[in-house]
């Protein structure tokens, strides 16, 4: 959860890009003012960071990833690259100027956006079937729309192990405020502290 002094009451939520020695990055979207003067910071500010919060993909029982990350929802895809695993990207953005795949390693990355100017044309959810191989865990993350369809095929394809990154507001961050719900839980469950990762049986 980041907060910034400049004319913002509350931390918003980030998921850690990737990680190296004691520093952490993020990959942020200029979309609303937060975070337009989050990068508009210059070296030397500050800000102040509470973390990390939550779950985190657990890939013990794991043998292959197929990762999928929809828009901005791509950002915390890179951490698998810290393990072992052979892992396989499929990331989606509106277009080309919304760098997909950006971070990942290109020879492992589809990408696909919506007006066809980098990769595949369509969305993600349109090449999970293309791409899948049978055996691999899928991690997802993105928009709602696209996790659910992603739920839906994971179901139909009967895939063992899948898990989801899910996106909410919010303003605790730790599971005080009850304001991080969202209808694609069976559950009551908090996307802040029971979560953000949830396995596909927690899923509506
Ligand atoms: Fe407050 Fe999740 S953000 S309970």
């Amino acid at each position: 959860m980041v907060k910034i002094s400049e004319g913002f009451e509350f931390r918003h939520p980030f998921s850690v890009h990737t990680f190296s020695g004691e520093s952490v990055d993020f990959l942020v979207e200029r979309k609303g003012g937060f975070t337009k003067s989050l990068t508009d910071m210059q070296v030397g500010q500050k800000a102040d960071l509470t973390g990390p919060l939550g779950n985190g993909f657990k890939v013990q029982d794991v043998k292959a990833i197929f990762a999928l990350g929809g828009g901005i929802g791509s950002a915390p895809l890179a951490v698998f690259e810290k393990t072992s695993l052979k892992t396989r990207y499929l990331v989606g953005a509106r277009n080309v100027n919304s760098s997909p795949g950006y971070g990942l390693p290109p020879d492992r990355t589809y990408v696909v956006t919506e007006d066809g100017s980098l990769g595949e044309k369509g969305v993600v959810t349109d090449y999970f079937e293309k791409f899948y191989e049978q055996g691999e865990a899928v991690f997802a993350c993105g928009p709602e729309a696209m996790l659910r369809k992603v739920v839906q095929i994971c179901r139909d394809k009967k895939v063992e192990n899948a898990f989801f990154c899910l996106e909410a507001l919010m303003v605790c961050g730790i599971g005080a405020c009850a304001g991080c719900t969202t209808s694609l839980l069976k559950n009551s469950k908090k996307v802040c502290s029971d979560g953000p990762v949830f396995k596909l049986e927690d899923l509506v």
